[in-house]
């Protein structure tokens, strides 16, 4: 092996559930900008395609998935670098037991059950894969829901969930992996059309808090979830770390 083989530089792998989304498009473009393998991770069978700025098609691998079937997924994960957990439901004004069911599972259980599936999976790599690679990361989206009121109560529980099962399994998870909570406030899409942020604005600042080195992302026009969010963070690595053991 040449001295330029040796020192090729590893052409980092990104996988996004949620992909056809509206954020789901967009943070894989900005990861395209990046010139990252795109990974695109969806539960609806139609085709995606993308395409970057100057119209040329964005190459991707598109795999399916429904929750409950993360372990067939994770089986197709193993060289991903970057997963970003984005996919979600809003059911606004609902509270039957099915939407109850549907809200924990989709928003919080599978994202929860993709995390430690993926750190057992990083976990399997051998030392010098580990070496060859940089540190694996998952990227969480929870929400500003997770703190603030979303005007929908099974939104606002099941991203509180999946928002406190992070903080608290990071405690072990984050010796193996790089963990960033994306924290966002209201954007236009499907799952929330009066949002007021667009969302190519928001995929650009999640993209940017990232290369800062952020590992809380905040992108939001509300200032107090600048202020909330770490404090809430902090309060719960301190009680969790105080009341539980590894
Ligand atoms: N919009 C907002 O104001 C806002 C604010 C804060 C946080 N967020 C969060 O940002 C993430 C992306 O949301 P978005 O606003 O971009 O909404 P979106 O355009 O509706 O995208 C959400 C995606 O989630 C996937 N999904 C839907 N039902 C699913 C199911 N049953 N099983 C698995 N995946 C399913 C779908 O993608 P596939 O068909 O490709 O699977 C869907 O396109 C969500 O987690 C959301 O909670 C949104």
């Amino acid at each position: 092996m040449d001295q330029q083989q040796q020192t090729a530089p590893h052409m980092l792998t990104v996988a996004v559930t949620g992909a056809s989304g509206a954020l789901g498009q967009a943070l894989l473009r900005g990861w395209h900008a990046r010139g990252a393998q795109l990974i695109a991770i969806s539960h609806s069978q139609a085709p995606l395609e993308l395409a970057s700025a100057d119209g040329q098609p964005i190459p991707l691998q598109q795999l399916r998935w429904q929750t409950g079937q993360e372990p067939a997924l994770l089986e197709q994960l193993q060289d991903v670098d970057v997963l970003v957990l984005n996919h979600g439901i809003n059911r606004q004004r609902e509270r039957s037991a099915e939407a109850t069911e549907a809200s924990l599972d989709i928003n919080a259980l599978s994202s929860w059950r993709l995390l430690e599936g993926f750190a057992a999976l990083v976990a399997q790599r051998s030392a010098a894969e580990r070496d060859a690679r940089p540190r694996p990361e998952v990227w969480i989206n929870t929400s500003e829901a997770e703190i603030e009121p979303a005007f929908s109560p099974l939104y606002e529980i099941s991203k509180r969930l999946l928002g406190q099962l992070l903080s608290l399994r990071s405690l072990d998870l984050a010796r193996a992996l790089r963990l960033r909570r994306l924290v966002l406030g209201p954007f236009r899409s499907a799952l929330n059309p009066a949002g007021v942020m667009p969302v190519g604005f928001v995929a650009d600042q999640v993209m940017l808090q990232a290369r800062l080195g952020c590992n809380l992302i905040i992108v939001t026009p509300n200032p107090l979830v600048y202020v909330l969010m770490p404090l809430a963070t902090l309060g719960r690595w301190l009680y969790n770390s105080l009341l539980t053991r590894t």
